[in-house]
């Protein structure tokens, strides 16, 4: 496409695509995706398609995809530096397009506004000096997702929410669970989810602590969190733990 009418085509919009099962893309998604001028996916490999990339294609065969090279290593492999570079080297590949006036489409898995990717490329352009117009289309998280596969309701009345993460140990797992009235959602705790259910198990949480692993995708594992075994688990996996003492005059 050459220069277009009108810079202010020019648009970065963060599309949030669900956790794993094409059918849980919206509608604003798909429209998003048909529409914009341009679909680009993270990966670790260019040679293979990441998560995301594979949900769209699974719900919309025929979508081109250019794919930006995200480095995923974690911070004791001196992954901060190489992750913060990678977002500069994709930022980089986004400054032409958008400059010439195209509405880039960038599918995150998940929810853009939910520990994803999406934030840190978005600082990277403004770094690299492009300012333009940044928008975000929600996506079915990962813990709705298994509140759903296990029946699980989340919350009720005047019930609260922690949602926490177990990267570097089950600390804050620990904090969150003196509340009794809040449910607790764990996320990126796949190293430590043998710590994470025994935590529950002395906290006396299990009752209705669900586990999903690899959610919509191959190999996915749903269950009580007694079923998760000592680990480790997928980086994919998600606990929730419902409050314990349930207001039942909600409201
Ligand atoms: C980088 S965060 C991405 C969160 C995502 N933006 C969201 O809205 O759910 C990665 C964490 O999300 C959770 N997660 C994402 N997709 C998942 C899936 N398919 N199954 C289980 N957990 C998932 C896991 O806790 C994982 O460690």
């Amino acid at each position: 496409m050459g220069e277009r009418d009108g810079k202010d085509a020019a648009r970065l919009t963060g599309v949030g695509v669900g956790p794993g099962d094409a059918g849980l893309l919206t509608l604003a998604a798909l429209e998003v995706l048909e529409s914009a001028d341009r679909v680009v996916a993270p990966t670790t490999e260019l040679s293979r398609p990441g998560r995301a990339e594979s949900i769209v294609a699974a719900a919309v065969p025929g979508v081109v995809f250019d794919r930006l090279l995200f480095d995923m290593s974690p911070d004791d492999e001196g992954g901060a530096e190489a992750r913060a570079a990678s977002h500069r080297s994709a930022a980089a590949r986004l400054v032409p397009w958008l400059r010439r006036g195209e509405h880039v489409a960038f599918v995150t898995l998940g929810d853009p506004n939910l520990y994803s990717t999406f934030p840190s490329l978005v600082r990277a352009l403004g770094e690299l000096g492009w300012q333009g117009r940044v928008e975000t289309v929600p996506g079915i998280t990962a813990f709705q997702a298994l509140a759903a596969a296990t029946g699980t309701v989340l919350l009720d009345g005047t019930e609260s929410l922690s949602l926490v993460t177990a990267l570097d140990g089950v600390d804050e797992v620990a904090e969150a669970l003196e509340h009794p009235d809040r449910a607790v959602v764990v996320y990126k705790g796949g190293r430590h989810i043998g710590a994470v259910a025994q935590l529950l198990a002395s906290s006396g949480r299990l009752d209705g602590a669900v586990f999903g692993e690899r959610l919509g995708l191959r190999d996915e594992r749903v269950g009580p969190i007694e079923a998760v075994g000592d680990g480790p688990a997928s980086y994919l996996v998600t606990v929730v733990v419902p409050p314990v003492a349930r207001d039942k005059g909600a409201r």
